[in-house]
């Protein structure tokens, strides 16, 4: 009786797991077919220019040679790369459903005419390592399942009409390194748990409507080298933590309503070869970690013409070879006098 029931067991378990997990033994041919499928459907939702566009081009029985597209060994898709108006794609990317394609690693739809909300099912691309949709006309919100996409390293949403918060969530994208958001309406405060992004070398969130003040941990951000938060609605001090970000060597804060004066700290990031903090509400001195008044007079010719700009070189007494380009509002510095005071400094 026993020596029947189990191998009884065992096919009974068996049927509950073909029945379950049907992916398991997905074989890459049905992977490849629900990708042609897919991307017809999403031709077929495109405007019709682009329809007729890509039919001419989308030809062949394989999708791995149609114009675009690039597909690993066993012939599915890996990278979906048609940026800058090769083919002018117009339309959404409601069709496009990211379930069926699980090998992707590329999506590159930069520069195009495509629109809409960024689709939630975005979080079905596990593998993916690149994703570039700037320049098009997206909109709605930043969707939270971003966080499911594990393996990024690159996301590029620029230059599009996306609105709403940057969800907490991106603080779980640990492998990430490229963040640009910039020129959107994004609002609200940046989120501190951006500063858990260990890996991040680049972040652009210029030209939105960031409000509150910047991450009072900021200083975290050890691979940093560009931080870019120009024109937005930032207020509160440069936080003194922004001193350790020593890999940084592109601090660009200008057109907000910081207040309060600049750091010390900022003398420390030694490898910096642009600040411009220009058209803030700063106080206060120029620190002095940041350079001495002897460069700034070997200077002094150029100063006064560079002073109506409002921008101000300095060489940076620490790293000869480069210069420091400091621009500062120097109204504010300097009060209302008509030419700029070196003891002011
Ligand atoms: C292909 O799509 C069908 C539904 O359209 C789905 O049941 C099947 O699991 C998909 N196959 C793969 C390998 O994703
Ligand atoms: C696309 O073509 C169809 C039929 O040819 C037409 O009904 C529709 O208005 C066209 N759409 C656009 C956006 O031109
Ligand atoms: C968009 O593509 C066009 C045509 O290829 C190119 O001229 C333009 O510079 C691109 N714009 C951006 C922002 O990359
Ligand atoms: C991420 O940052 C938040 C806020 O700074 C913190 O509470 C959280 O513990 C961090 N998570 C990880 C995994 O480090
Ligand atoms: C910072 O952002 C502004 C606005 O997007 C841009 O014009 C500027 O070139 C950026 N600066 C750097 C150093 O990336
Ligand atoms: C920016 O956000 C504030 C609210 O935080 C709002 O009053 C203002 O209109 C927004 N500005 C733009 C240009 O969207
Ligand atoms: C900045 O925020 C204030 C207060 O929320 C708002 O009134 C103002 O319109 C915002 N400025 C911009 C340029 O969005």
């Amino acid at each position: 009786m026993a020596s029947f029931m189990i191998p009884f067991k065992a096919l009974f378990f068996l049927i509950v797991v073909l029945h379950q997990s049907p992916s398991v033994f997905a074989s890459s041919s049905s992977i490849a077919e629900n990708e042609t499928e897919t991307l017809l459907k999403w031709k077929a939702s495109l405007a019709n220019n682009t329809q007729t566009l890509l039919s001419s081009l989308w030809v062949g029985g394989s999708h791995c040679n149609w114009v675009g597209i690039t597909c690993d060994m066993a012939g599915t898709i890996t990278n979906l790369n048609l940026p800058d108006y090769m083919l002018n794609l117009k339309g959404t990317l409601h069709s496009l459903n990211f379930f069926f394609f699980p090998n992707l690693v590329l999506l590159n739809l930069r520069n195009n005419s495509l629109y809409g909300p960024i689709p939630s099912h975005i979080g079905k691309l596990s593998k993916l390592t690149h994703l570039d949709l700037s320049y098009n006309t997206f909109s709605g919100n930043i969707p939270s399942e971003i966080s499911l996409l594990k393996s990024l390293e690159l996301i590029s949403l620029s230059n599009n009409e996306i609105n709403g918060f940057i969800p907490q969530e991106i603080g779980s994208l640990s492998s990430v390194s490229y963040i640009y958001f910039y020129d959107n309406h994004l609002r609200g405060s940046i989120p501190e748990e951006v500063c858990n992004l260990s890996k991040l070398i680049q972040l652009d969130l210029s030209l939105n409507n960031f409000s509150g003040s910047i991450p009072s941990k900021i200083g975290r951000l050890s691979s940093l080298s560009l931080l870019n938060l120009t024109a937005n609605n930032l207020t509160g001090p440069i936080p003194t933590s922004i001193g350790g970000l020593h890999s940084l060597s592109r601090l660009v804060l200008r057109d907000n309503r910081l207040h309060g004066s600049i750091p010390e700290e900022v003398g420390t990031m030694k490898l910096l070869n642009t600040l411009d903090l220009s058209n803030n509400q700063l106080t206060g001195a120029i620190p002095t970690s940041l350079g001495n008044l002897n460069d700034l007079e070997a200077s002094k010719s150029t100063f006064s013409e560079r002073y109506l700009a409002n921008i101000l070189y300095l060489n940076f007494p620490f790293h000869k070879s480069s210069k420091l380009l400091f621009h500062l509002n120097m109204r504010v510095l300097f009060g209302t006098s008509s030419s700029p005071n070196r003891r002011g400094l």
